[in-house]
């Protein structure tokens, strides 16, 4: 998933696990040391990483089911995180699913800023983290259109229903299963990463394909959009 506004925050910085209140624990180093993984599934950089070539709407590998993940812990898994981590700090952005650096495997990272954050329950920020093999169940109450955007989609941005919370459960990088509830940004960078795994873009989850367009013109013609569309949220 894109950042609609460019997203400058660092990737990785001072320790965010601390700030996002999650536990902090001592990394280990991986199989090759291209990462470091913490237990709660926090992604670092080392060294010895490549930037892929992004996938664009269009390729036959955004269409796709992506095969599950069969051993987590894989050098060329690790390898693939990497390289996946420093695409996405090269193109800017929120998340990447592994289709879009054209492996059809289902895994992706996301991150959740903090400044993306409500402070309700179940919407904290999150640390650059992997998710492999997930399994979401969507809270069938509240839906809530926001803007997206999504780096297989340059320059673009659509308003998408989503589900306001959701369950997922699903593999960290080092192996451990968890289930995680998320709610508001959380739950739709969740959404969106695990459609991708499921070859589903955004632009097919648009409920008016009128609120799609280039991100300069529909921030440029915002007072339109908010006259027509006064209960959603501004774009940005
Ligand atoms: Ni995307």
């Amino acid at each position: 998933m894109a950042a609609v506004r460019a997203d400058k925050d660092q990737l990785l910085g001072p320790d965010i696990a601390k700030t996002a209140g999650l536990p902090t624990v001592p990394a280990k180093k991986s199989l090759r040391g291209a990462i470091r993984v913490c237990q709660i599934g926090e992604l670092r950089h080392v060294n010895g990483m490549a930037i892929l070539k992004l996938a664009r709407m269009g390729h036959p590998v955004l269409l796709g089911r992506a095969a599950p993940v069969e051993d987590a812990t894989a050098p060329e898994i690790r390898r693939l995180l990497a390289d996946m981590i420093e695409t996405l700090d090269d193109a800017g952005g929120v998340g990447l699913a592994a289709p879009q650096v054209h492996v059809p495997l289902r895994l992706f990272i996301c991150k959740v800023p903090e400044r993306r954050t409500s402070g309700a329950a179940d919407d904290a920020p999150l640390p650059l983290s992997a998710v492999i093999n997930p399994e979401l169940v969507l809270d069938d109450g509240e839906t809530i259109e926001d803007w997206e955007g999504c780096l297989s989609i340059p320059g673009m941005t659509g308003l998408v229903p989503r589900a306001a919370r959701v369950t997922m459960r699903a593999m960290t990088a080092s192996g451990t299963m968890f289930t995680r509830a998320a709610a508001g940004f959380h739950a739709r960078v969740i959404q969106h990463e695990t459609d991708h795994l499921d070859g589903i873009l955004y632009p097919a989850r648009l409920r008016d394909p009128h609120m799609f367009g280039y991100n300069e013109e529909i921030v440029r013609f915002r007072d339109d959009i908010m006259a027509s569309r006064p209960d959603v949220p501004s774009p940005r």
